[in-house]
Formats: structure tokens, sequence, C-alpha cells
């Protein structure tokens, strides 16, 4: 078969099988290496967009590959009506990481960790005033999942009303609002607010640390619970462990999934003491989550994304990036905003849909995804060196000029 033909019949079964939730671009992705994927038709890109920021090692990371082997000899699976050493070992580190936290609980998703964390919250909460003490407090421009819960708690709109109703008393709260604001929102009857450190699929918006710590002050006293979703900008994504850290402000409970398990599938929350001692037997529970082959393979993946030198490495590349985006922002007036930090970027264009600017960037050779209607999401595999970052502003800023030259945009 050629390579078109294979490209075509992947595409041809995806769409007469699968249920059509996404819009894909039609290209059909058959292996990579370091940053970089090949398609079916032969055809290389730069990958800017990691699976949505899971492949943090990129493709074909070689200890990620022995990992995975080394497990696939042993147990799969045995449930959590058992014990195994991976998932022990995964937790054990995970605290080790950050200094808040006391317990670990596995999930397979990050939607399933943003449902167990407002589990686990409504639980310390009914423990103090059961049916009292139910509302939620989210921010507007949120993304925390699909499932009625995490729903519930994410702002689009369009994600929610064919849904609806959702789960009753969650308020929507203005990223970076001021003290006062916060007040009137966070109440003695909420159980918990809920927030991204840097909200990815809202365009790339990053809390500021003065909001974080008057959240943390509100919560304290109406005594709600402050969970991080740092399923997206955790591990590693901004140059430090976690997102979080630089605002001092520590979280009751946090969120985390995309690029833990090297590209396999598992979530886990990371409870504070205080958080954790609200919960018993029976509470919450998953057949797969904590199943030995992801967290032996999530051990490995840890160890590599929390490496000091690659830190080192996401920080400095990950300035360089923003000056080459910045720079694109002052050459072109179609640009309205850069923002981000670490290798999480977002651009954010004016009169320009981002799906243009992502067609565009893909016949560049660079793969990207938007964030929002105008906004461009980079956050590419932690590894890019200085050179392929280079490469990637220098792709974004042809693919824009293409967009400009083409009379969809201002100059
Ligand atoms: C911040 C954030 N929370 C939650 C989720 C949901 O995670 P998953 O798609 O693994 O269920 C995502 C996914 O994009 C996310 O970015």
């Amino acid at each position: 078969m050629t390579d078109r033909g294979l490209h075509d019949q992947i595409v041809a079964r995806t769409e007469e099988y699968i249920l059509p939730l996404y819009k894909r671009t039609p290209l059909a992705l058959v292996g990579g290496s370091g940053v970089w994927l090949d398609d079916a038709d032969g055809q290389r890109y730069l990958d800017g967009l990691a699976g949505i920021a899971v492949n943090a090692l990129g493709y074909g990371d070689s200890d990620v590959v022995a990992a995975i082997q080394q497990a696939a000899g042993g147990l799969l699976h045995t449930s959590n009506l058992y014990y195994t050493a991976p998932a022990a070992q995964l937790a054990e580190r995970l605290i080790g990481l950050t200094p808040w936290a006391s317990k670990v609980f596995f999930s397979n998703s990050g939607t399933e960790a943003i449902e167990a964390a407002l589990k686990f919250a409504r639980r310390y909460a009914h423990n103090r005033a059961p049916g009292a003490k139910i509302g939620l407090v989210s921010c507007t421009d949120s993304f925390h999942g699909r499932t009625m819960g995490a729903l519930s708690v994410t702002s689009r709109e369009i994600y929610r009303t064919p849904f609806n109703p959702l789960i009753p008393g969650v308020a929507f709260l203005a990223l970076n609002s001021n003290a006062a604001a916060i007040a009137e929102v966070v109440t003695p009857a909420t159980a918990a607010v809920i927030l991204e450190p840097i909200q990815g699929e809202g365009g790339v918006r990053p809390a500021t640390s003065a909001f974080l710590q008057a959240l943390r002050a509100r919560c304290d006293e109406v005594d709600a619970l402050l969970i991080f979703d740092e399923i997206q900008c955790g591990l590693g994504r901004t140059g430090a462990v976690w997102a979080h850290t630089a605002s001092g402000v520590a979280p009751d409970l946090m969120a985390l999934a995309k690029p833990l398990g090297g590209g396999l599938p598992i979530g886990a929350v990371l409870l504070n003491a205080k958080a954790a001692a609200a919960l018993s037997y029976g509470d919450h529970g998953s057949t797969f989550g904590g199943n030995p082959l992801v967290c032996a393979v999530a051990n490995v993946v840890l160890d590599k994304l929390t490496a000091p030198a690659l830190l080192a490495h996401v920080a400095s590349v990950g300035a360089e990036l923003g000056a080459g985006l910045r720079d694109l922002g002052e050459r072109f007036d179609a640009i309205s905003a850069v923002r981000g930090r670490g290798l999480m970027w977002g651009v954010e264009f004016r009169d320009i849909p981002a799906a243009t600017v992502v067609e565009a960037a893909q016949r560049a050779g660079l793969l990207l995804a938007g964030a929002g209607p105008d906004t461009v999401r980079i956050v590419p595999p932690l590894i890019i060196s200085a050179a392929e970052a280079g490469e990637l502003v220098a792709r974004l800023g042809r693919a824009v000029e293409s967009v400009v030259d083409s009379g969809a945009a201002p100059a």
C-alpha cells in the first residue's frame, strides 16, 4: 500500500467507526523520535503540542521504553485489594516532592483525579456541616474535564449547556480577582475552591501569586479546601516541579495526570493531612488506579521530569522560547498577547481564529493546538533543545506571515 493509501485507510476507518467527538486534523501519525513526529505520508513535524502536554519526554525515550518492556513481563494488574511495590514507590516519591502532602490517590486520567478531589473536598465538608457546606468555586476560563463533576467546575458554556443540570452550588470567580471579590463568592457554605495555577485550555492564563495567596487566606477563614489542578501545568512544565510553588501557597489537594505516565494513562490526587483525615474505607475507589505497569513506568518518568538538570533546561529553553514568541508579538500586529512560563505558552491573536494559525503552522511543519477561540497553545516536549525552540518560533513566524499575507488578518 502507498503511504497515501495507508493515510486514507486510517482516516476512513476512524471516521466510520469512532464517535466523531473530536475535530481531527487530517494527519495520520505513525512514529516519532525526540520532538519530531512522522505522518503516514512520510512528512516530519516539529511537535509543539506533545499530545496536549503529555509527552514531556518526547518520543522514543530509551528509559521509558525499557521500563515498559520490563514492567510488561511482570504483573500488569492486581486490583487495589492487594499491595504492589510500584504504586507504593510512586506514592512515596510524589509525597517526597511535595512538602505539604501526606497521602496519594491514583486514578486513570485527569478528569478522574478532579472527580476524586471534588469528592474528597465534599467528604471533608460533610464531616463539618452535613448538607450545608456544599458550594464549589471555580474560575472563569477554567477547564477541569468532561465528566459530570469536572464539567460542573469547567466554565465554558458550550461544554456545559447540553448536559444541564450539572452539580448544584457551583460559582465562578474571575481569575485574579481581589480579596473583596473573593470574599463575596467564597463563603462559609463553600466546600472547596478549585483552580489551575496556570490555566491551559482557557487560553494559557497564569494565576497571580497575590490571587493564590488571597484564595488561601479566604479558604482558611471559611474552612474551605483549596484544590490546585496541575494536570497540565505541573510536573516540570514551568521549570519547577509544581507550578504553584513559586507563589508560596500550598493547596489542600492537588490533581495531576498528563505527563506522569509517559503517555500511559494515570492520574493522581495529592492530599494534605487535614484532607486525608476526612476520608475512610469505601469513600472512593478505582479498579485500574495505581496499576503496577503504569506506576512502574511513572516512577521512571517522575525521576526524569524532576531531575534538577531537566528543570533547569526547561527554565532556560522556556525563557528563550518566551523571548522568541514575544519578538513575534512585536513583529505582527495580529498577535495581541503572549502569555506563559517555562514551556507552557499561549499566543493570542486578534481577528484571526486560533484554528487558522494552527492549520498554517501545520503547513509550515509545526504541530500546535488552540486554547480557547483565539489563543494558540505551545506546550512542546520538555526535552526540546534551544535550537529546536528557535525552529519552532521560526515556523510559527512563517505560519503567521502566511495567514497575514493571505489577507485574513492585520499585518
Ligand atoms: C487543567 C486540566 N484539568 C483536567 C483535564 C482533564 O484531563 P483528562 O483529559 O486526562 O481527563 C485537562 C485536560 O486537558 C486539563 O488540562
